[in-house]
């Protein structure tokens, strides 16, 4: 590829996807909200062109990915999101369209299945599981005071929309956001991590693939798959409620969202180390340890 036509920003994966999005709502709010937030999109770039840049010791390492994993990992919410809604039928909540409700139901599960490994049995929390044990020198990392306070809020608030808030939508809304946003990070920081692995590591080109496998297992699609599943969702639970998007101020919960993120990883920034303190080399684990947790 002609390094001039590289996309070299996060955004830049994320646009492309968001044009071919048919409701126009959704799309403009969205284009709205990441051109908005281009300052934060610019923290998290640099939190990974940071990490990525040279070796970091194994203590750094460890507030990166257990807070990283704070932000991710979400299948969670999406579920648990589901779960209410069948509440909904349940409970026998006054709908405008019940079949639309069950549509959104199956259009949400369609968005975890690869992460609860549904048909496959590969949970996708062992294989950042996998990787984070593999860069951090051990699992440690899982450790809660690794968790930066602006982590543990990021995923307080996420877990509230999808969970608790009265009204689903705000769960919906921040899914939407999440799932696009989230094919624009691993997208951009795909390359940079093997770059990473194959300048400080001494792992062989296959151990630094099984590696990265929950990096490189979001891309080429996934994600953008899982964004598609996630607007389908949204349209036919507003169906279900007879909902107007109008109702709803879209562009507020996306930037929210991005703002959160951007903590996050400023927080992090913080957590590493500026100037490089000598070439120093991972060394593969022997075997990979069996995940601890594996939900
Ligand atoms: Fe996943
Ligand atoms: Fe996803």
């Amino acid at each position: 590829m002609d390094m001039n036509t590289t996309p070299r920003r996060l955004a830049d994966y994320v646009f492309p996807a968001l044009a071919e999005v048919e409701d126009a709502r959704i799309r403009q709010s969205l284009e709205a909200a990441f051109r908005a937030e281009d300052e934060a999109l610019a923290t998290i770039e640099a939190a990974f062109t940071r990490v990525t840049g040279d070796y970091q010791s194994a203590e750094k390492l460890k507030y990166f990915f257990r807070s990283w994993s704070m932000t991710n990992n979400s299948a969670m919410c999406v579920s648990g999101l589901g779960n209410r809604m069948t509440m909904q039928l349940r409970d026998g909540s006054e709908l405008a369209d019940r079949e639309a409700l069950l549509e959104a139901v199956a259009s949400l599960h369609r968005i975890s299945d690869e992460d609860l490994g549904a048909g496959s049995a590969t949970l996708h929390w062992d294989l950042y599981y996998r990787m984070a044990t593999t860069i951090c020198e051990g699992d440690d990392w899982q450790s809660h005071r690794y968790v930066t306070p602006e982590a543990e809020s990021f995923k307080r608030w996420k877990d509230r929309a999808a969970l608790r808030d009265k009204d689903l939508m705000m769960g919906l809304l921040s899914t939407l956001v999440h799932e696009v946003y989230t094919h624009g990070e691993v997208e951009f920081v795909e390359p940079m991590f093997q770059q990473w692995l194959a300048t400080t590591s001494d792992f062989e080109p296959t151990e630094r693939k099984r590696t990265l496998v929950w990096i490189t297992c979001h891309c080429n699609g996934t994600e953008t798959r899982h964004f598609g599943h996630a607007q389908q969702a949204t349209l036919h639970y507003l169906r279900a409620h007879g909902l107007e998007m109008s109702d709803y101020d879209m562009e507020g919960v996306f930037r929210d969202y991005l703002q959160r993120k951007a903590a996050v990883m400023a927080s992090l920034i913080e957590k590493l180390d500026f100037s490089p303190v000598g070439r120093m080399r991972f060394q593969p684990l022997a075997s990979a340890p069996a995940a601890a947790v594996t939900a």
